[in-house]
């Protein structure tokens, strides 16, 4: 098993991220919390290193890296041009979940770490512990969520070890992510522009106030598509669980919470095992049913948080049939519904 620095009410923060970090300036991979979700950490300049990281998460080559710094200085060495409102929108989002692709600098970032590209995405994440770990190990850190591909991204450290303990050099254990979905990822296409190419934990609504137009990647919009998003993940079945998943949506709480009880009641019949996920305003009365709560419908926040812990949960218990309920799409509710949407492989029922 790997090494854990457990941090939490720690009184040897330093000593410990200096350990984490010299193994992250060694080449080592090392997985760590962010305000979003853990990620698993490579020096992005490090070819090898990179590319244990893909081997640790089985993750297809063609799905490049987000880089993270833990200051302004680093990006200089690692993009070739900084547009105006790209700086605007890094000094009000900086740190936090906003991930810009932008102009990559030759020869400074692994070519695996860009999958190719002629962009490399950063962020700065606004969690002390990882601003502390990349300035400890002194490099640009390379890190995907650490989770296997295909499983939900992990929102704490035991998570991380469920999926990657065998295969990775450690864990920092700094708790619960806080926002529980990932950054939101953008292109900035021109001073009034900016396109979303991955929702996420910075909204439509606060980008817009920075640009005349906030528009979603277009491939994003249907999963039956045949547009390639700009977003190479994107196109992927993340976060699938192990059961068939459905989301039910309805105007009208009655409605939603008949159907779904119904939906139950016919896959117990035929020897299912039951789970819901939904908000607590749906009141599931059901026997021998996982029932996992997003929380309330007017805190979209708590579902985002929530989410990918409960995907975790149905799968450990072994679930085979999901009822989900989805959300309206405003606010963090985008974000959320595209995870949801994604895991239920796009199957929504509107009652
Ligand atoms: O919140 C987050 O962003 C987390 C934490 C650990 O920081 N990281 C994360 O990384 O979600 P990952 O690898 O699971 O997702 C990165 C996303 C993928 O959809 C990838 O395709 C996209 O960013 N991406 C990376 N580089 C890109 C580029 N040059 N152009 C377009 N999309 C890019
Ligand atoms: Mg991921």
């Amino acid at each position: 098993l790997c090494t854990c620095w457990d941090v939490r009410h720690s009184e040897h923060i330093e000593q410990q991220l200096s350990e984490a970090g010299q193994i992250l300036a060694d080449g080592g991979i090392v997985a760590f919390p962010t305000e979003t979700v853990y990620g698993l950490g490579a020096d992005a300049r490090n070819t090898d290193a990179v590319a244990s990281v893909f081997t640790a998460k089985g993750r297809p080559s063609d799905n490049p890296l987000i880089v993270h710094i833990s200051h302004t200085d680093q990006l200089g060495s690692l993009v070739s041009e900084i547009r105006p409102l790209e700086q605007t929108l890094m000094d009000h989002f900086w740190p936090g979940p906003l991930t810009l692709v932008m102009p990559v600098r030759p020869n400074t970032v692994s070519p695996l770490v860009t999958a190719g590209l002629s962009t490399v995405a950063i962020r700065m994440p606004d969690h002390p512990i990882a601003l502390g770990l990349i300035s400890a190990s002194g490099c640009p850190l390379a890190a995907p969520s650490a989770n296997r591909s295909g499983r939900p991204s992990p929102t704490t450290a035991a998570h991380v070890m469920e999926d990657l303990s065998a295969v990775i050099d450690g864990v920092v254990d700094g708790g619960s992510a806080g926002i529980g979905v990932e950054s939101t990822v953008i292109h900035v296409q021109d001073d009034h522009t900016i396109m979303i190419l991955r929702p996420g934990g910075v909204t439509e609504e606060q980008l817009s106030s920075f640009a005349t137009q906030v528009i979603r990647d277009p491939a994003l919009q249907d999963s039956s598509s045949e547009l390639t998003p700009r977003s190479p993940g994107m196109k992927y079945t993340h976060y699938a669980p192990q059961g068939s998943m459905t989301i039910v949506m309805g105007e009208q709480d009655e409605a939603v919470n008949h159907y779904i009880q119904q939906q139950i009641a016919q896959a117990q019949e035929r020897g299912e095992k039951t789970g819901v996920l939904v908000f607590d305003e749906t009141n599931i009365n059901s026997t021998n049913t996982v029932i996992l709560s997003l929380g309330s419908r007017d805190s979209l926040a708590e579902a985002a948080n929530r989410l990918y812990g409960a995907l975790r949960t149905l799968d450990s218990e072994g679930v085979t049939f999901i009822m989900a309920q989805g959300c309206d799409q405003q606010g963090m509710g985008v974000a959320v519904m595209n995870r949801l949407s994604k895991a239920a492989g796009g199957q929504i029922i509107y009652v």
